[in-house]
């Protein structure tokens, strides 16, 4: 082993939580460093004195990590003697990493990655989650230890690609008599939350160089899974009926469209009705397929939710997407689709080679959720608690914010978003609101690259106003009222 002692040792990123287990998180990190050739061999390790006071934990502890890189080959000599990362034939310098990018693939990846979500607990005006602080957990634990108590031995084996049948059957009735929707359980299939259902599309749907028409601004994430799939992305621009049909139409060489007509995301503006019946007319004369993201379409504060756009097709040529994230929790990871009877045995085929089927026990317990009437029950209190956040987060917005148009009428879903005159002003609000600790995005980020719209005019505020109880919602507007100077 070629030994070079002055090396400099990097501990940057290496971060422990305490209370669990800090040796093994060591270990962890330094096995990490070592086989992606941040730490290269022979690269002389410090002191297990010196470690344990750089990282402040005790030398114990220390000396338990690198007993097990040792006993594991991932470091040699003898601690306290000086300890080295071993020569591994394949523990390679990053820089080689990077250059393995190269392939098409990872290139696309590269430029297509989903940015990482706020994480912790909720804080206002967090985008994308639901009054989950009202989640019947009790209700909840008690049905998964029902099932997993005794589960029926036929239950624990492969199981349907297309999932638990029962609950593909209560979904199938939920949306017959809750949304308007009439579809079979056969053509139901469950997924891990929508973005899995948006990537089945794209995995299904796209050749690679196909064109895929998406709302421009839009749901980055969905665009995200059909460019990886190898399509162009096409951004189409969305007025105050949803996303402009005439300019779809124009598109050449285009039959697959990704839309979210309930509450379009981001902007919050509903796709009219001549609008839903020109693009169902669209996805007729291009021999189409329509994605519809119903993602927060339970959500609507006037009247009943509208029918999702997948109940005026006569055509079968809409497919529709539903997820439990928004009306449970996200984390929850469970969705599913609606699909036209001619695409269901295909998807069935592709999750069953993407993971053979969704988990036993979370389809299982929303089965019994959903049977026993607790799901109807919780997605009224939803309904309830964000039309209540929603009223308090109108009635405590400032009535003139310099540079902003006032908040629009929300009458669905869990988010709101407000013109900015200019980016600059966008850029000034937003940094304020985020040194205060208040969470929004800005308009700006949801577009498409290359966008035609000038750049003020894409400006704009996105808030979220469900993620958390109404005291928080005005405390959190008293500290925007500072950090904005109003
Ligand atoms: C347009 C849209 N679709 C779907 C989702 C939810 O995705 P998932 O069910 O994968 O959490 C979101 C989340 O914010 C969304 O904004």
């Amino acid at each position: 082993m070629t030994r070079s002692s002055a090396l400099p040792f990097d501990l940057s990123g290496i971060h422990l939580e305490p209370g669990q287990g800090l040796a093994r998180q060591l270990y962890q990190a330094l096995r990490e460093r070592i086989l992606d050739g941040r730490l290269a061999s022979g690269t002389r390790l410090p002191a297990s004195r010196e470690l344990a006071a750089l990282l402040n934990i005790s030398r114990n502890t220390v000396t338990r990590a690198l007993d097990q890189l040792y006993a594991e080959g991932y470091v040699a000599g003898r601690v306290g003697d000086g300890t080295y990362v071993a020569d591994l034939p394949h523990s390679r310098p990053a820089a080689a990493i990077t250059a393995e990018a190269d392939s098409p693939a990872l290139q696309l990846l590269l430029r297509h990655h989903l940015a990482t979500p706020a994480k912790g607990a909720p804080r206002a005006f967090r985008i994308g989650v639901p009054a989950f602080d009202l989640f019947p957990f009790e209700t909840w634990a008690r049905l998964q230890a029902r099932f997993w108590r005794k589960p029926s031995p036929a239950r624990l084996g492969y199981g349907d690609p297309a999932g638990d049948l029962q609950l593909r059957e209560l979904i199938a009735a939920y949306l017959r008599n809750s949304r308007g929707l009439t579809c079979e359980a056969q053509q139901v299939l469950i997924t891990c939350g929508s973005q899995q259902a948006i990537s089945l599309c794209a995995q299904l749907l796209v050749q690679p160089g196909a064109r895929v028409a998406l709302e421009n601004p839009g749901y980055r994430a969905a665009g995200h899974a059909f460019a990886v799939a190898g399509a162009q992305l096409c951004g189409i621009a969305v007025d105050g009926e949803g996303m402009d049909i005439d300019a779809l139409q124009r598109l050449n060489d285009c039959q697959l469209a990704y839309v979210t007509p309930a509450h379009q995301y981001p902007t919050g503006v509903t796709l009219s009705l001549p609008r839903r019946l020109a693009l169902l007319e669209w996805a007729k004369r291009v021999n189409g397929w329509i994605i519809e993201d119903d993602y927060d379409g339970e959500y609507r504060y006037r009247g009943t939710p509208l029918a999702p756009l997948a109940a005026l097709d006569e055509q079968q040529r809409v497919i529709y997407i539903g997820t439990f994230g928004k009306l449970a929790f996200p984390a929850l990871r469970l969705g599913y689709l609606v699909l036209p009877p001619a695409l269901a045995e295909s998807f069935a085929r592709r999750q069953a080679l993407e993971m053979r089927h969704s988990e036993v026990g979370t389809q299982a317990v929303m089965a019994e959720f959903i049977a026993a009437g607790y799901f109807q029950r919780h997605v009224r209190r939803m309904r309830q608690a964000a039309r209540s956040r929603r009223d308090t987060l109108l009635a405590a917005w400032p009535a003139m914010i310099p540079g902003c148009s006032s908040l629009p009428a929300v009458d669905a879903g869990l988010h709101l978003s407000i013109k900015v005159e200019s980016l600059a002003r966008e850029r000034e609000l937003i940094t304020a609101a985020r040194t205060a600790g208040i969470e929004m995005n800005p308009l700006s980020d949801y577009w498409l690259p290359g966008s035609e719209t000038a750049e003020d005019a894409r400006a704009g505020l996105v808030l979220g106003f469900a993620a958390v109880p109404e005291a928080q919602i005005v405390e959190a507007v008293q500290r925007l009222r500072l950090a904005w100077k109003l």
